[in-house]
């Protein structure tokens, strides 16, 4: 049983940094999915989800887009609001997306500031090692989860969805890693790594690492959850596990839906109100 999964007596109201990092301490393993909005946010805290991420990766799941860049500030806030609203007790992180860093540590600072303020979350993720933004933003009063390895926003530069860190760059995944943690990053999304170097990164840093297709001896696991859950279109990243086939049930109850409405059976007379009843 999780010191701060789903056990109401000894889980503080609200998980802050301070306990997803004293679950690292406590080798308690840390728990995360993506969330976009107040549906799934409602039902994943309810679960006990330690973190649910606002990430970037909604363009495709919720917009039906190919890739994650052409994500905004404003949707991310919109989205953002959502599941924070719906989920006050995991951490709530949020994206920044594409083009709203990458200018200056001003142009950083603000976006961070603008999603902190627009959703009520608890911090913000940004890809790629960038020191100098996440000490800035970390000094605004914001925290910051780093995203290492396999990081969307830059797919067209490392030319696909490869696995990152292998050979000689495992020593620069390994420095950099160093680096985000030593700038006050909080923890790091390690995305499409070799389990061995995602290993080895966890067992080196202070702060908890966070995998994703990086085998299982990282501090916390997260998943896109349409893909874990069974409704992601196409097909699923070999490092996912499908945990349900929510599609399977959606597809059977709007089919009975459509037939019930075409043979007349929806609405029935319990469910349909009469000039004769009192109320
Ligand atoms: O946008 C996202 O969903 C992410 C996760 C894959 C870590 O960044």
């Amino acid at each position: 049983m999780s010191v701060y999964g789903n056990n109401q007596q000894s889980s503080p109201k609200r998980l802050r940094i301070r306990h997803i990092q004293a679950m690292k301490d406590q080798g308690q393993p840390i728990s995360a999915l993506t969330s976009y909005d107040a549906l799934s946010a409602r039902i994943f805290a309810e679960a006990g989800i330690d973190i649910l991420l606002v990430g970037d990766s909604a363009a495709n799941v919720v917009f039906g887009r190919a890739s994650t860049l052409s994500m905004s500030l404003n949707e991310m806030a919109v989205l953002g609001r959502a599941v924070a609203d719906a989920a006050p007790r995991p951490l709530v992180v949020v994206d920044l997306p594409f083009g709203s860093y990458e200018v200056s540590c001003e142009q950083g600072v603000q976006s961070a500031i603008e999603l902190m303020k627009a959703t009520g979350a608890d911090a913000i993720k940004l890809e790629g090692e960038r020191p100098e933004l996440i000490r800035a933003i970390v000094q605004a009063g914001i925290p910051v989860m780093a995203h290492l390895g396999f990081t969307p926003q830059s797919e067209h530069a490392l030319g696909g969805f490869v696995v990152q860190g292998k050979g000689e760059a495992r020593e620069t995944l390994f420095q950099s890693a160093r680096r985000v943690e030593e700038a006050g990053a909080f923890a790091v999304v390690l995305e499409m790594v070799p389990q061995e170097i995602a290993g080895e990164i966890s067992a080196a840093l202070r702060i908890p690492t966070i995998g994703i297709g990086a085998g299982n001896a990282t501090d916390g696991q997260i998943l896109v959850w349409t893909d874990a859950f069974g409704l992601g279109q196409g097909r699923a990243p070999r490092f996912v596990r499908r945990f349900a086939d929510v599609a399977s049930v959606l597809d059977q109850a709007a089919r009975e839906y459509i037939q019930e409405v075409h043979a007349r059976t929806f609405p029935a007379e319990a469910e349909s109100f009469s000039d004769t009843e009192e109320r």
